[in-house]
Order: structure tokens, then C-alpha cells, then sequence
């Protein structure tokens, strides 16, 4: 889950590969380095993040080049192990973004044949393999290095002398852009934004060759014609516009984020079957499969199709899903993944369909991996997400899966006109949260001084308490849980006292008496508590330390406003405990890796 970058054109190289990369950053941030092919291979890298690398760099004029930030695997975040990785004569320079699982037999054979390797990462041995088959064809030398790689293998290459880019993908994704008198290839949309908006999807076993006024994708070692798509959002979309951090612009930007997704989805209903995608087939024995925040929202839409289409769902985490010892057959999986490239979610894909089930993927990303690899694809119209921690996807992912359910909602016509109607008033509701946002921040102040916080919720509101509990942990590295309200005087009321703060959400449903139970045990402990209550509710000022009010909505939609309130109390905690908020440590917005 690094980011990789490739230039050729008419202009330097050096300048637009760091604008490149740090819209790339976001992938992994723990060192970064290019590397510009002219005559000879020129290649500047660093532990750090791309703005210091910037600062070391010596001016070059070469207009070939490539670029990579990293989110270490193999051997730790050093100058050494940052890309670009050379081979021996330091003629071939290549970018990789992935694991290679075989590249221990692969070290062993290229020492023996007198290769010396120096750094401990697994991408060496390319550079190394394509100088081995170099006979003067760099294009059939990089394929039959490829051809020698198991594991995942998303990389660009370069060579002195050469003006061309040779770029492979494996499960990772890799775009090209295609531009006037000039290409790029890059990691993700984002890069590529401020030269072209065209753009190929290269997909896996391609192999790319790009010069400046050509593409050629091969696949199989035949050419093959892929298709020029055009990106719909700006780069202005994806800066900061004016928010001190993209998590703040993104999480509000969550009322747009609901219409466009409704209008998205109500534009393309022409009859209720219709509205998912899902043909009208039936809708029984549904498998939720995601991970992190993707599997919170998965978790709250077995809530929501439990509740109206009153069918049984199962959830279960992507990763975890190649272990359990059967795998269900025939059944109605739904995955979500907001990037699309989540490799945990691919490989339960395979799992599910090598099964005889139908897949359908809720992604984030147009032209992803996901949406190849399932049966049926519904977009969220969340726009570009920058920050690690994920906000508006997963307010996103709620709404679609909403409106997975609705057609099939086993409510009488009152009922589901009541939903459609709440439904559609969301994005009032959401903006009401964020009105409220200077409270927030004053409770976040108090919340910041913690090294522990619980976040309880009950229902439908259980995961929300998780993914509260996720998005504090993320990004101000106060070790967070969320919990089942119940299920905390099972064991972990002993960690309770003035130290632990609990955060509850209480907004009302059928869940209410039974949480103002579980705070009176906890307050009972001396546990300061936060809760999230709605406006009208008279017992919680009196209850709790502090009340974060919620507008009211109907129960089944209160995830939506309720996360709102906890992504931003965990946003103004990690201001004010100075985290780096958009890039978390050690974390990476794309998990290709296992
Ligand atoms: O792209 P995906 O939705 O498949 O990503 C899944 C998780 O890696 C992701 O949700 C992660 O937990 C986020 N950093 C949470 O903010």
C-alpha cells in the first residue's frame, strides 16, 4: 500500500513526480524517493515525508522519471529500503507497490549469480531480474522478470537511455493518464488530477509501456485496447479547501455527500428492483463481508436489513472470512470496501464466488479492483476521501445500504413512505451535528487528558460505538474500545474509575432504559461520562458529566447523525493532543497487503 508515480513528456520529470507524490502520501508516509532517467539514472530518497525530500533534491532536467512513497513491509522505514530500488550497474530504477512472496528463493538465486542486493526489502529483486534478462530489450526483459514474480507485483520501471516507462499490475491499482505530449501512471486519481482527467484503469497482468505520445497495454503478451475514461470530480475536490485538515473538510462535507448519493441512486430507479442493482432477485441469506470502518458500516446494515426486510445476515471481517472452515454457498454477499482495493475483501471475493455466490460490492472508487471482481457494483458518491481515517465513505456506505434495504422493506406503504421521507432529510439533521460543533470541541478538550476511553452503545448503535472507539484510536492514539453497553459489566467494569472515561450514545430507541441502566452502574464506578443524547431528553443532563446533543431521527437512522457527533469528538481530541490528524502512524488510507 505504497504510492507509486511515473512521468514522461516534454517537462521536467522532478517537479510534477513530488507534486505527484504528495497527493499520494496518504497510501504510506515513512520514507519516500525518485528517480529521473536520462542518460544515466539519477535516484534521491529518504526516511520522512515528501516536503523534506523536496529539500535535498538537486535540480535535475531529465523529463523520465518515477516515484514512490512508502508504507514499509519488508525491513524497516530506512534511506536504504525506500524506492526506487537499482540494479547492480545502476542503469534500471523501479517503484513497487506490494509483496512479493517468493522473493527469499528469488535473493538466494540472484546472489548466487553475483547480484548484490543491499537493501531488505522484497522489491530489489526486480531491478535485479530485469537487469538478469537484459539483452537489449527492456520491454521483454521487464516481462520476463515479471514472469518470475509471485506475489503482488504493482511496479514501474525505468532505464537510462530509455524513454519509456514500463509499468506492471497485480493487485494494486495502477492508472494511467493520459495527457498532451506528456503521460503519467499513478497509484490513484489524485496524482494524475492537475495534468489530465483521462484515464485507463490498467487491470491485473497488464503490462504498460508509455512513452510521451503512446500507451500500449499488453495482457498475455498481447496488445490489448483499454478504455479512456474522463474523471467527473476536480483537484479542487480533493484539496483542502480551506479546513485545516482534509478529515474536517471530509467530515463536512457529509450532507453533500448523503444527496449525491441519493440523487445518484434515484436517478437510476426506474422501478424499486431496480435500486439496488440487484435485479429484483430475492433477498435471503445475505453475508456482509468488510474491514475496519467499512466493517462497522457492514455490522449496522445487518441492523438495518435484520430490521426491514427481516432476513438474517451474517457479518464477518474480510480478513477473517478464508478462516472459518466453511464457506457459505449460494448465498446473497454483500461487500464494502470505500477504496475498492482492500486485498483481505479480494480474496474473500474469490473465496465467495469460487463458492457459487452472488457478489455485490459497495465501493467508493470508480474502475477499483472490487467492482471487476464482483457480480454487481453500487458506487457511494462520497468524492475523493484523503484523510487515513475514513468519515464521509462510511456515511456513504450507511446510506447505500439504507437503500439496499428499502425496496425490500417488509413494511406496509405508510411506513416505507416514512423512511424515504427521513431518509431524504438526513443531510438537515447532519448539518444540525455539525452546527454543534464548537461543543463538541469543548468536551474533546476534557476527553484529550485520557489515556483510556470506553464508547458504549447498544443496537443498532453498537457498531457506531466501535467505529467511535476506532476513529479516536486512529488518529489521537488514546487506546479506545467500543463496546455492547451490556456487555461491559462482563469483564471490563474492572478498568473502570476516574481515569476511564465512558462515551455513550443514548439516542432514543427501544435500547434506551436498559443504556441509562448501564450509566448509572458505570457512574456508580466514578467513570466520568460523555453521552450523545437527543435534545429532548430530560434524564441524561442529570445523569451524565457532559451531554453532546443529537438532533432526533428515526432510531434506524440514528448511526448516521450519531457518528457524525463521534468523528468530530475524536478529530478535536487529536487537535488538541497535536496529532498529524490526515496521516495517522504507522496507518495507510489503500491495505493491499495482508
Ligand atoms: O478501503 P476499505 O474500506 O476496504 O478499507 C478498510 C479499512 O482499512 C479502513 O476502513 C480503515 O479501517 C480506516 N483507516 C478506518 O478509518
Amino acid at each position: 500500500m505504497c504510492g507509486i508515480v511515473g512521468y514522461i513528456g516534454d517537462k521536467k520529470a522532478q517537479p510534477i513526480l513530488l507534486n505527484a507524490l504528495g497527493k499520494l502520501e496518504y497510501r504510506g508516509y515513512d520514507s519516500c524517493g525518485i528517480a529521473i532517467a536520462n542518460k544515466s539514472i539519477e535516484v534521491y530518497k529518504d526516511v520522512g515525508r515528501v516536503k523534506a525530500l523536496a529539500k535535498i533534491l538537486e535540480p535535475h532536467n531529465g523529463k523520465v522519471g518515477i516515484g514512490h512513497t512508502r508504507w514499509a513491509t519488508h525491513g524497516e522505514p530506512s534511506k536504504i529500503n525506500a524506492h526506487p530500488h537499482s540494479d547492480c550497474a545502476g542503469k534500471i530504477a523501479v517503484v513497487h507497490n506490494g509483496t512479493i512472496n517468493n522473493f527469499s528463493r528469488l535473493r538466494e538465486m540472484l546472489a548466487e549469480e553475483g547480484h548484490v542486493l543491499a537493501s531488505e526489502t522484497d522489491t530489489e529483486v526486480i531491478p535485479h531480474l530485469i537487469e538478469k534478462y537484459y539483452d537489449g530489450d527492456f520491454e521483454k526483459a521487464v516481462e520476463m522478470a515479471v514472469g518470475e514474480i509471485d506475489g503482488a507485483y504493482t511496479m514501474i520501471a525505468i532505464m537510462a537511455g530509455e524513454s519509456r516507462l514500463i509499468a506492471a499490475r497485480k493487485d494494486s491499482p495502477l492508472i494511467i493518464g493520459v495527457g498532451d505530449r506528456e503521460n503519467l501512471i499513478a497509484s490513484d486519481v489524485p496524482a494524475l488530477l492537475d495534468y489530465t482527467s483521462r484515464v485507463i484503469y490498467l487491470e491485473d497482468g497488464d503490462i504498460a509501456v508509455v512513452s510521451a505520445s503512446d500507451v500500449k497495454v499488453k495482457q498475455n503478451g498481447a496488445v490489448i485496447d483499454r478504455e479512456v475514461h474522463e474523471i467527473s470530480w476536480s483537484m479542487e475536490d480533493a484539496q483542502k479547501g480551506g479546513y485545516e485538515h482534509f478529515m474536517l473538510k471530509e467530515i463536512h462535507e457529509q450532507p453533500k455527500v448523503i444527496r449525491d448519493t441519493l440523487t445518484d441512486y434515484l436517478s437510476k430507479a426506474e422501478t424499486a428492483a431496480d435500486l439496488t442493482g440487484m435485479g429484483g432477485g430475492s433477498l435471503e441469506n445475505i453475508i456482509i463481508l468488510a474491514c475496519g470502518t467499512s466493517y462497522h458500516a457492514g455490522l449496522v446494515g445487518k441492523y438495518i436489513i435484520e430490521d426491514l426486510v427481516n432476513v438474517p445476515v451474517r457479518v464477518e471481517m474480510a480478513d477473517e472470512f478464508s478462516l472459518s472452515g466453511q464457506s457459505p454457498a449460494g448465498n446473497q454477499a454483500i461487500v464494502i470496501t470505500q477504496s475498492g482495493e482492500t486485498l483481505d475483501v479480494l480474496k474473500a471475493i474469490k473465496r465467495l464466488k469460487a463458492n457459487g455466490n452472488r457478489v455485490i460490492a459497495v465501493t467508493n472508487v470508480v474502475g477499483s479492483s472490487v467492482t471487476r471482481a464482483a457480480d454487481r457494483t453500487i458506487y457511494t458518491r462520497a468524492g475523493p476521501e484523503i484523510c487515513v481515517a475514513a468519515t464521509k465513505t462510511f456515511v456513504a456506505q450507511l446510506i447505500a445500504l439504507y437503500w439496499l434495504a428499502l425496496p425490500y422493506a417488509r413494511v406496509n406503504a405508510a411506513r416505507l413512505d416514512e423512511l424515504v421521507l427521513e431518509l431524504r432529510q438526513l443531510p438537515v439533521k447532519v448539518q444540525q451535528v455539525l452546527d454543534n460543533e464548537a461543543e463538541i470541541a469543548a468536551y474533546a478538550k476534557k476527553l484529550a487528558a485520557y489515556d483510556n476511553v470506553f464508547y458504549i452503545g447498544k443496537g443498532i448503535n453498537y457498531p457506531i460505538a466501535m467505529e467511535g472507539a476506532l476513529k479516536l484510536k486512529e488518529i489521537s492514539y488514546i487506546h479506545a474500545e467500543g463496546y455492547a453497553a451490556g456487555e461491559l459489566k462482563h469483564g471490563p467494569f474492572s478498568l473502570l474509575g476516574e481515569k476511564t472515561p465512558v462515551v455513550a450514545v443514548v439516542t432514543q430507541d427501544n435500547t434506551y432504559e436498559p443504556i441509562v441502566t448501564s450509566i448509572k452502574e458505570i457512574k456508580a464506578r466514578h467513570s466520568p461520562v460523555i453521552v450523545l443524547a437527543n435534545e429532548d431528553d430530560d434524564v441524561m443532563p442529570d445523569l451524565a458529566d457532559s451531554v453532546i446533543t443529537i438532533p432526533r431521527v428515526d432510531p434506524l437512522f440514528s448511526p448516521v447523525v450519531n457518528i457524525t457527533a463521534l468523528q468530530l469528538l475524536a478529530y478535536f481530541v487529536a487537535k488538541e493532543r497535536g496529532c498529524p490528524i490526515d496521516f495517522p502512524r504507522n496507518l495507510a488510507k489503500t491495505v493491499t497487503v495482508e
